[in-house]
């Protein structure tokens, strides 16, 4: 399967029958390479939390392409107001067996509020995203600080763990080095970082002081196999 990388902690996941989106920030986001108008065939979105920067253009892609979208119970409600129709809510902690995927729900330590109208309503709390596809795990972090849960992944033997590294909002590079610890993925991708001024990091710095993982640093709108 594919691994696009858009920016940010944007993805699209592509099989033979799918083409997964996670926190689809394309329009707005200064980093993305790839207009949101090429993104084809949308199956299923994932969205970790109801920040403006992972909700992005789901709605809008909803709408043109019906796809499944998979987020927690308060965001689903929003969603479901703002004309969407296709969506499976979870909360944390909870596994379910999708017809395209194994999905689990992971705790992230972050918020979620929901910026409708100049105020923020509630989206419930921020999570993660461990999905087990044809034979491969992908642990989408979202955005969290580092989480002593984390270890709790190590026996779920992850393949491709997305991991947050730009700091103020979630994890820095240091706290990501040992967040790769604990999950002990056979290979991370860094997100998150150098979209705006507050998240700057050096994911080439990132991959030096990993450990036990192989590093794979991204351009943005890069695609690779995996
Ligand atoms: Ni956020
Ligand atoms: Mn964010």
């Amino acid at each position: 399967m594919k691994l696009t990388y858009f920016a940010h902690s944007a993805f699209a996941l592509k099989t033979e029958d799918h083409c997964i989106l996670f926190d689809p920030f394309i329009t707005n986001n200064p980093r993305a390479t790839i207009p949101v108008d090429d993104i084809t065939d949308v199956t299923h979105i994932f969205i970790t939390h109801g920040h403006g920067d992972h909700i992005g253009d789901t709605v809008e892609l909803a709408k043109r392409w019906n796809p499944q979208i998979i987020c927690n119970y308060e965001l689903g409600h929003h969603l479901s107001t703002m004309g969407v129709e296709n969506i499976h809510t979870m909360h944390i902690g909870g596994r379910s067996k999708l017809d395209f995927a194994t999905v689990k729900m992971t705790p992230a330590l972050h918020g979620s509020g929901i910026l409708k109208d100049g105020e923020f309503i509630t989206g419930g709390v921020a999570c993660g995203f461990l999905v087990e596809i044809e034979g491969k795990k992908i642990y989408h972090a979202g955005d969290t600080g580092l989480t002593i849960e984390m270890q709790l992944l190590t026996d779920e033997d992850i393949d491709v763990a997305l991991l947050p590294i730009g700091g103020n909002y979630t994890m820095d590079i240091a706290d990501a080095v040992k967040a790769v610890t604990m999950i002990k993925p056979k290979l991370v991708i860094p997100m998150h970082y150098n979209t705006f001024g507050p998240i700057e990091a050096d994911p080439q710095d990132f991959a030096r002081q990993v450990t036990g993982a192989k590093v794979t640093v991204l351009d943005f709108g890069q695609t690779i196999e995996i």
